[in-house]
């Protein structure tokens, strides 16, 4: 595991663009594995403003998203459809149908989990995954206790987790209670791992993550595992003084 040390967010998001362009420009057909919430939003405006001023091409790409809720509307503004129009897909040049998020929607939701995972295989898999961590642990809405050996699967989310991500809903009543996620073997089948954690509240998971044992009870410690994961930590989660 190799460890970025950024000094803020900023510096973080700025790190994270450059791998990935770095990458882009080394395999323009890149397969790409994107993350929501909030810590990846840097990294985003920094890949929009690259392809702006340097015409850094997507048209090539595959995107992979983590997770979807399960009973919002694609076009919900805080469905993950509409966070990655929102902050990345819609300023880009990537293809519509290059893009993949999990069908939370669809009427067969077990089925659409099965589709997804055929999916990533038939592309060849993720060439670069970014994650970010939850303060519990969890990677994707893998929450505690996920199997290891988990594929793309239906999730019910924990209430810490709906907690924090709360602060995009009007009540906490409005979050979804469940989620299709990429499974952890899933996301251990990419390439390349880059996990970005920022911020005072990440510091317990990146101290367990780094010093902590390996424990389904704790899903990122998996990632000790994976023979290419780069962790880009900024200074308040990495808790230094
Ligand atoms: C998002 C995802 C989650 C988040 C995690 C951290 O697609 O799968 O695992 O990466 O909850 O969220 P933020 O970045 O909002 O702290």
């Amino acid at each position: 595991m190799q460890i970025i040390k950024a000094r803020d967010y900023e510096d973080m998001s700025v790190k994270a663009a450059e791998v990935v362009i770095s990458h882009l420009k080394q395999n323009p057909a890149l397969n790409i594995g994107f993350a929501t919430g909030g810590t990846p939003v840097g990294l985003y405006e920094h890949l929009i403003e690259d392809h702006k001023k340097h015409q850094t091409s997507y048209q090539e790409v595959t995107s992979f998203n983590l997770d979807e809720y399960i009973g919002l509307s694609y076009d919900h503004p805080q469905s993950y459809h509409s966070y990655m129009k929102e902050h990345l897909f819609n300023h880009i040049d990537i293809r519509q149908d290059q893009i993949f998020i999990p069908k939370s929607n669809s009427l067969d939701p077990e089925t659409a989990c099965a589709a997804y995972e055929d999916a990533l295989f038939t592309h060849g898999g993720i060439d670069t995954q970014i994650l970010g961590i939850g303060s519990n642990g969890h990677i994707g809405f893998n929450e505690p206790g996920t199997s290891f050996q988990s594929n793309t699967h239906i999730v019910q989310l924990e209430e810490s987790t709906r907690a924090a991500n709360a602060r995009y809903f009007n009540t906490i009543s409005e979050v979804p209670t469940h989620a299709i996620t990429m499974g952890i073997a899933s996301i251990m089948r990419s390439k390349e791992i880059l996990l970005l954690v920022s911020g005072q509240s990440k510091k317990d998971a990146l101290y367990h993550l780094l010093h902590g044992e390996e424990t389904e009870d704790f899903p990122a410690s998996i990632l000790k595992r994976h023979p290419r994961v780069t962790v880009i930590a900024d200074h308040d989660a990495r808790g230094e003084s």
